[in-house]
């Protein structure tokens, strides 16, 4: 008789970006935000979630600050595997990343994909997308929907309006299964389809994912004003 295991769930998160917005001495996911690193606050939400079997962080090949991080961090050891693997963009580090596990998923597991920029993700938020994906076809993200009027512009000056109904702002973490995130990615990389998150790949493949209203608390930290606000939301 075969058995069939239940699916897992697998936090991943690329971390190999340079954060060239930020004139920063180190990189982004790195620099101290009220006391600690930016990447280990998401390394704790992950390891504090009874849903998330393990955590894979990947890394560029030549970054010399993860081993220092984790080792004055001995409450995450065991609960986060280093991958050297980082690419040129966020969807090949992904991707590699990805690749690199694929001796410990199942095409059935679960891969939840969170910028090492976003540190307000919490438990809550955690469940949140986790209850609402769980049972899902396709997977889904967190994500907001936009309440600001939008303007396009190339030239300083306003070109036109764009209309806000119906538009969302995608955050993460995005929970796809392995084997759907993996194929859609490796696709679009193959197709030169640049993708700026994972849902964008699977919709590429025809496939809807599911949006999950986020808090806006889980932006990304981008631009060096956003450094301050992250730190009030973490000290209050
Ligand atoms: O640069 P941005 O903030 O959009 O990056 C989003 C996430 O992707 C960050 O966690 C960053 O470290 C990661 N990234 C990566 N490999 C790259 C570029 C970005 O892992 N080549």
């Amino acid at each position: 008789m075969s058995t069939i295991s239940l699916p897992r769930r697998f936090a991943l998160i690329p971390a190999a970006g340079v954060g060239t917005r930020m004139s920063a001495r180190l990189p982004k996911q790195y620099m101290m935000l009220a006391g600690k690193p930016m990447l280990q606050y998401a390394l704790d939400t992950f390891a504090a979630s009874d849903l998330i079997a393990h955590t894979f962080v990947v890394v560029s090949p030549d970054d010399g600050y993860i081993d220092d991080m984790l080792s004055a961090l001995p409450h995450l050891q065991g609960t986060v595997t280093v991958l050297r693997h980082g690419g040129d963009s966020r969807q090949q580090s992904v991707l590699n990343g990805l690749h690199e596990i694929r001796t410990q998923l199942a095409d059935h597991d679960w891969v939840l994909v969170h910028d090492a920029a976003r540190p307000l993700l919490d438990n809550i938020m955690l469940e949140q997308l986790i209850t609402a994906i769980d049972g899902d076809k396709v997977g889904g993200l967190l994500a907001l929907p936009i309440v600001d009027t939008l303007k396009r512009s190339h030239t300083g000056r306003v070109q036109t309006t764009v209309s806000r109904d119906e538009l969302w702002a995608a955050q993460t973490p995005q929970m796809f299964r392995y084997g759907l995130l993996t194929h859609a990615l490796e696709r679009a990389m193959i197709r030169s389809e640049a993708v700026t998150d994972d849902a964008s790949a699977i919709e590429m493949l025809g496939m809807q994912p599911k949006l999950v209203a986020g808090n806006p608390r889980n932006f990304k930290v981008t631009l060096e004003h956003d450094i301050a606000l992250a730190e009030i939301f973490l000290k209050g």
